[in-house]
């Protein structure tokens, strides 16, 4: 069973960060609810669980992804902040990092172990891709629309429709982890 302190405990430096108690807790709920409504029964499972199928990830798993996503757009608004004299919009850090840790939950449905160790689409994956699912478990627990929209336009759903900047970071932060990848997996990586 995955209780919400193994939630806690994944994301721990970055959780801490948020300011606001609520949103840090409801940040916990939704993952947990993604764990349960996924079926997942073990942190283990979760963690050997590549953060797509679409290209190889190199055993990069979902979790470190979802770090490595939330520290990213962290650094390009803490970049922002520190460059600029004036800001001519104004971050949210709390709905950033919430955004950056939730804006994947949806893969706790889209993606499931395949019985033979390792992991294809679900069933739900096939009828709602996972921006459209997470945006369902962070509304159930208990985001107002402005987070929701960085999760639901974090992807190719959110190209060319109205974002919060927070979305429009997440996003770049999710690419910057994602092409490299991709390119790698062409021979298209310069090493
Ligand atoms: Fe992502």
């Amino acid at each position: 069973m995955i209780t919400e302190n193994d939630i806690y405990g994944l994301f721990k430096e970055q959780l801490d960060a948020i300011e606001d108690d609520s949103i840090r807790d409801m940040v916990v709920r939704a993952w947990h609810l993604g764990c349960t409504r996924g079926g997942w029964k073990s942190i283990n499972d979760i963690l050997g669980m590549p953060f797509t199928l679409l290209t190889e990830t190199h055993g990069v798993d979902l979790v470190e992804h979802t770090i490595a996503v939330t520290e990213g757009a962290r650094g390009l608004a803490l970049a922002q902040m520190k460059a600029y004299g004036k800001m001519p919009y104004r971050i949210d850090m709390d709905r950033l990092i919430a955004g950056g840790l939730l804006h994947d939950i949806g893969k706790l449905l889209e993606i499931e172990p395949n019985g033979s160790g390792g992991y294809r689409k679900s069933r739900s994956g096939d009828c709602l891709r996972h921006p459209f699912s997470g945006t369902v478990l962070a509304a159930e627990a208990g985001f107002s629309d402005e987070y929701l929209n960085t999760i639901a336009c974090h992807a190719k759903e959110g190209e060319g429709r109205p974002q919060v900047v927070e979305t429009i970071l997440i996003h770049q932060a999710d690419f910057a982890t994602f092409i490299p990848l991709v390119n790698k997996n062409k021979d298209s990586l310069i090493e």
